[in-house]
C-alpha cells in the first residue's frame, strides 16, 4: 500500500477561536492535533502542510492559545488546539484552555479524527488518558502520535509498541494503529497525511 499523496498547494489559516461560538460551522471535516503543552503539535502542523510557519512554534510551553483552524484544500479544517497540562500556567488560564478543549473534542458533529500527540520521550500521563477518556465516552475516533522520535534510537522507538499495547485495550474509540513521527526528521510525516487523505 502506497501511503505517499500529492502535495497540498491550498493551505490557509482560517480563524483562531477562543470560545466555541466563533468556530466556522460544520461544512467541512475536522481533524483536530490535541496533545500536553509543548509536544509538539504545532511543529507537526508544520510539517504535514510543508509551510514552515504556518502555525507558530516555540521551546515555551503553552504556546498556542487558541483553537486554529487550517483549510486544506477547501475540503477539511486542521485543528491546531492548545496544550493540556502545563502546570505554570495560571489556575484560570488552565481551567479556561480545559474547558475549550473538552467542549471543542465532544461538540463537532464533522470532527473524523483527533490525533492524540504523546512525546516519545515521556509516554503517557494522566492528563493524555483523562483526554482519552472523554474521547472514549463521546465515541470520537482517536489516533496516538508519538512525537520526537529523533530523541530516540531504535531500541527506544521499538519499545513504543509495548508501551502503546499496554493502554489499547482500554480505549474503545482509540484507532489501533499509532504513528512514529518527527518534525525534525520528517518521519511519519507522509503517513499522517495519507491517514488525512483517507478521511477527507
Ligand atoms: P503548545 O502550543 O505550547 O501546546 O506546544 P506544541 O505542542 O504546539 O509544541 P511546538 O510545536 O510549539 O513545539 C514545542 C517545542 O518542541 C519547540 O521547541 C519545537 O522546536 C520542539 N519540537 C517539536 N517537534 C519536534 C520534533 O519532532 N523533534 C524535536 N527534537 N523537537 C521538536
Ligand atoms: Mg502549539
Amino acid at each position: 500500500m502506497s501511503k505517499k499523496v500529492k502535495s497540498w498547494s491550498n493551505t490557509e489559516f482560517k480563524i483562531g477561536a477562543t470560545t466555541l461560538e466563533v468556530i466556522p460551522g460544520t461544512s467541512l471535516r475536522e481533524i483536530a492535533f490535541a496533545g500536553r503543552s509543548n509536544v509538539g503539535k504545532s511543529s507537526l502542523i508544520n510539517s504535514i502542510t510543508g509551510r514552515n510557519s504556518l502555525t507558530r512554534v516555540s521551546k515555551t510551553p503553552g504556546c498556542t492559545r487558541q483553537l486554529n483552524f487550517f483549510e486544506i484544500e477547501d475540503k477539511i479544517y486542521l485543528v491546531d488546539m492548545p496544550g493540556y497540562g502545563y502546570a505554570k500556567a495560571s489556575k484560570g488560564d488552565q481551567l479556561t484552555w480545559g474547558k475549550l478543549i473538552i467542549n471543542y473534542l465532544s461538540s463537532r458533529p464533522l470532527l473524523r479524527r483527533v490525533f492524540v500527540l504523546v512525546d516519545s520521550r515521556v509516554s503517557f500521563k494522566q492528563v493524555d488518558f483523562d483526554i482519552m477518556g472523554v474521547l472514549d465516552k463521546c465515541a470520537v475516533s482517536y489516533q496516538v502520535i508519538f512525537t520526537k522520535a529523533d530523541k530516540l534510537t531504535d531500541k527506544e522507538i521499538a519499545q513504543l509498541q509495548k508501551s502503546f499495547d499496554s493502554i489499547a485495550k482500554k480505549h474503545p474509540a482509540l484507532h489501533p494503529e499509532f504513528i512514529v513521527t518527527s518534525s525534525v526528521s520528517k518521519a511519519g510525516v507522509d503517513r499522517i497525511r495519507y491517514e488525512i487523505e483517507q478521511l477527507i
